[in-house]
């Protein structure tokens, strides 16, 4: 059965949002040494980043792109359509878009961006094979002009930003009026079911990731910043705060992940 989204009425002054700015990986003093941290993590478990992804989530992340993509179906059908992946990695939810596209008929301009150049290298047979142009730039400092996108998606990499408010401003700005975001990314579910994930995620999946990708840091470092991000309420208030309109947040899989929307009208 769907889960149902979210809508949060919220005024464009609110100042609850939470006080998080981004992302704080151990070490980092500030957004610039946090993005750096961020980039050189990424870019040493590149080579092992798509297994390890498959196996943490018992293959779970495919469902989750292509549901992502299947949302933005009306866009993506477009024949003239121009899809910003933000924070793309190794480009599968470049790929989940671009499959939804062909198959409706679409022919979207996809545009593949992130800072981890091993990330990118990783997933250039991916990009190549789907006429997906890759790009390797900061999310906040987008080197793309004012409104030249009808879409912008971002699967598990907006979290990771060093500053979440930049980010959104970032977005919207590149985004036509009439344009859409979508933000997929892990949240902490409640109850019984979250305790468990919670138990897998902090105990279990950083020893498998850093047995696996042989370099430890990245998979201790994946639930804490998942425990740091903004709840969803924040997280939509943001948004708001940013110019978005028609937020909702949609939990995917019991609340573990979940896709955020906003509209640039
Ligand atoms: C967990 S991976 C997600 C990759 C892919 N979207 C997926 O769903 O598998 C997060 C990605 O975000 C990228 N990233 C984090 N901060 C970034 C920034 N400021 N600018 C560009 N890319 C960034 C990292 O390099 C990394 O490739």
């Amino acid at each position: 059965m769907p889960e149902p989204a979210i809508n949060v009425p919220v005024k464009a002054s609110s100042r609850s949002a939470g006080s998080v700015r981004g992302t704080t990986p151990t070490g980092a003093t500030d957004e610039r040494s946090a993005a750096r941290a961020v980039q050189q993590m990424f870019d040493e478990i590149a080579p092992r980043y798509d297994f390890l992804n498959h196996v943490l989530s018992m293959n779970v992340d495919r469902c989750w792109w292509r549901r992502t993509a299947r949302t933005f179906r009306h866009v993506l059908a477009r024949g003239n359509a121009r899809v910003l992946d933000l924070c793309a990695g190794t480009g599968d939810m470049s790929v989940a878009m671009r499959k939804v596209s062909e198959r409706l008929g679409g022919s979207a301009s996809m545009y593949a961006l992130d800072f981890s150049h091993q990330m990118l290298h990783n997933g250039l047979g991916k990009y190549r094979a789907r006429k997906i142009q890759a790009l390797e730039a900061d999310a906040l400092q987008l080197p793309l002009a004012d409104s030249s996108m009808d879409l912008v998606v971002s699967s598990f990499g907006f979290r990771n930003l060093a500053n979440y408010d930049s980010g959104l401003r970032e977005i919207f700005r590149v985004l036509n009026t009439g344009g859409e975001a979508g933000i997929l990314d892990f949240s902490e579910p409640g109850g019984m079911l979250g305790k468990l994930y919670g138990f897998y995620f902090r105990n279990v999946l950083p020893r498998i990731g850093t047995l696996i990708s042989g370099v430890r840091g990245p998979y201790e470092y994946l639930p804490a910043s998942v425990q740091k991000f903004p709840a969803p309420q924040q997280m939509l208030e943001r948004m708001t705060m940013a110019g978005f309109k028609d937020v909702s947040w949609t939990p995917y899989t019991f609340g573990i992940a979940g896709l955020y929307r906003g509209k640039k009208q």
